[in-house]
C-alpha cells in the first residue's frame, strides 16, 4: 500500500518543528502530501527528496515571525488545518485557500480555538480562503464538537508554540498519530482519560531568535521513520478480496494503529476473514500484513465511539454492506457530510444508481442486502474515496461501470486502479 496519508502529513510538519534534519521514507505520492511539502515550502521549509526516495525535511530556514506567506491546501484538509496551527504557533501571517471542495469545507472548529489562542483569525463565512495572524499565544482547554483528529492537531502544534499547557478533551477518540509522533520526537505530550496535553515552551523562546533555529525550535528531536502502509487504502482491497468470490490478498506492511482499525472490526463482525500476520512496530506505529479470503457477509451496526475509527472507510463498508446478508445500519456519522464530498449524500447517489437498496439518513445510512448490482455511469463526485469505492462495487457488478473523475483517486492513492488491475485473474 502507499503510505498513511495521515502519518505522512504529521512527517512533514513535524519534522519542519524538529532542531534536526527528519528523514521519512514511505511516503505516499498522494496529491495531498504533495499539497503539504508545497505549502511547507512556502513557509521557507527545505524538503528534498534522496535518491532512493527518502524525503528530507528543514525548517532551519522557515520564516522569521511577522513574515507573510499564502499557501495552498489544494484538496487537503488536513493540510489546511495542521498548518493553521504551524502558522499560528510561528507567529507568521498567513493566507490559507484551497480547491473548490476543500472551500466548501467547516474551519470554523480551527478558527475558533487559535483566536481563544489569542491567534488573529479571519474565514470567509466559517471556510476557506481564511487569513491567520499571531505574535503570541498562551495555552487553552478545548472541548471540540465533532471527533475531529484534524481539529486536535491543530490546536496541539499551536499548544506547543503557547505558554502554559493546552489541553483538547475529546468527546470520542481519534487517530492519534499526532501524540505518538510528538511523543517519539520528545515533545512533552501526555494522554490522561479523553484529554490531551502538551506544555509549550512560551513566546519568548519561541519568537525571540530571529534565524537562529535552535533559539526557534520547539525541541523536538528529528526523526529517521519509515510511514507504514494505509489501512484506508488497504480498505478497498479488504473489501474487493471479501466480496469478489475466490480471493486471496496479502496486504503487507499495513499500519493497524487501533485508532484506526474499525474497519477491521465491522468487517471481522461482518463474517470477513480476514488474518493479521507479522505484527510488528515500525516508528511508533503497530504494523501488520493482512491476509484476505473472500467470505459471506452479514449485516452490522456501525454507531458511536466506532465511528471516528472507520470514518474514511464508510464509503467502501458501504459497498460491503450491499453485497452483505441483512441490514447494515451506519448512525453516529453526520461527518461524513463534511468531507470531500457529502459522502453520505455521494455514497447513496452512487450505490442507488446501481442497483443497491440503500436510504439515507441525516447521519448515515441503511442498506439491505445483498443485492445484484448493475454496471452504471457513475460521478466521482470529485472525491478520491468515492472513485475508489465505486470501482470495487464496480467488480461485482453486472456490466460495466464507468466512473468520471476517477483520476481523483491521486488523492490518496495514485496507483490504486494499476493495483485492481494487477490483482484480477
Ligand atoms: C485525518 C483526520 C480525519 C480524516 C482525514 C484525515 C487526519 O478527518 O477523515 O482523512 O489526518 O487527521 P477529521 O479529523 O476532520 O475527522
Amino acid at each position: 500500500m502507499p503510505g498513511d496519508k495521515s502519518i505522512a502529513h504529521r512527517a512533514l510538519i513535524f519534522g519542519a518543528l524538529a532542531a534536526g534534519e527528519q528523514r521519512v521514507a514511505g511516503l505516499p505520492a498522494s496529491g495531498d502530501v504533495a499539497s503539504t511539502a508545497n505549502c511547507l515550502r512556502a513557509l521557507g521549509c527545505r524538503i528534498e527528496t534522496l535518491d532512493g526516495g527518502q524525503v528530507v525535511v528543514s525548517g532551519r530556514h522557515r520564516l522569521p515571525a511577522g513574515a507573510a506567506a499564502r499557501i495552498d491546501a489544494g484538496n487537503s484538509g488536513t493540510s489546511a488545518r495542521l498548518l493553521a496551527g504551524l502558522a499560528a504557533g510561528w507567529g507568521l501571517d498567513v493566507a490559507i485557500d484551497g480547491d473548490a471542495s476543500l472551500r466548501r469545507r467547516p474551519m470554523t472548529r480551527v478558527a475558533e480555538p487559535l483566536a481563544a489562542m489569542g491567534a488573529e483569525v479571519t474565514t470567509t463565512d466559517g471556510r476557506l480562503p481564511l487569513r491567520i495572524r499571531s505574535t503570541r499565544l498562551h495555552g487553552i482547554t478545548w472541548q471540540p464538537e465533532a471527533a475531529s483528529a484534524q481539529v486536535k492537531s491543530a490546536i496541539l502544534i499551536a499548544g506547543l508554540h503557547a505558554s502554559g499547557a493546552t489541553t483538547v478533551i475529546e468527546r470520542a477518540a481519534t487517530r492519534d498519530h499526532t501524540e505518538r509522533m510528538l511523543a517519539a520526537m520528545g515533545a512533552p505530550i501526555e494522554r490522561d482519560g479523553p484529554a490531551v496535553t502538551v506544555r509549550g515552551r512560551g513566546p519568548g523562546e519561541v519568537h525571540g531568535g530571529g534565524h537562529d533555529a535552535g533559539a526557534r525550535t520547539v525541541g523536538l528531536r528529528a526523526l529517521d521513520l519509515t510511514v507504514p502502509g494505509d489501512i484506508s487504502s488497504a480498505a478497498f482491497f479488504l473489501v474487493a478480496a471479501s466480496i469478489v468470490p475466490g480471493s486471496h490478498v496479502r496486504i503487507a506492511g499495513t499500519g493497524v494503529n487501533p485508532t484506526r482499525t474499525g474497519i477491521l472490526d465491522v468487517l471481522q463482525a461482518m463474517g470477513a476473514r480476514i488474518a493479521l500476520e507479522c505484527a510488528r512496530e515500525q516508528g511508533g506505529e503497530p504494523v501488520a500484513d493482512l491476509v484476505v479470503s473472500s467470505a459471506e457477509l452479514r449485516g452490522v451496526e456501525i454507531a458511536g465511539a466506532l465511528v471516528p475509527r472507520l470514518i474514511d472507510e464508510l464509503p467502501i463498508l458501504a459497498v460491503a454492506a450491499s453485497q452483505a446478508v441483512g441490514t447494515t445500519v451506519v448512525r453516529d456519522a453526520s461527518e461524513l457530510r463534511h468531507k470531500e464530498s457529502d459522502r453520505i449524500r455521494s455514497v447513496v447517489a452512487s450505490l442507488t444508481a446501481m442497483g443497491a437498496d440503500i436510504t439515507e439518513r441525516e447521519d448515515g445510512f441503511e442498506v439491505c442486502g445483498p443485492r445484484r448490482l448493475h454496471g452504471a455511469l457513475i460521478s466521482s463526485c470529485d472525491d478520491h474515496r468515492i472513485a475508489m469505492a465505486m470501482a470495487v462495487a464496480g467488480l461485482v457488478a453486472e456490466g460495466t461501470t464507468t466512473i468520471e473523475g476517477s483520476e481523483v483517486a491521486g488523492i490518496s492513492y495514485p496507483s490504486f486502479f494499476t493495483d485492481l488491475e494487477r490483482l484480477r485473474v
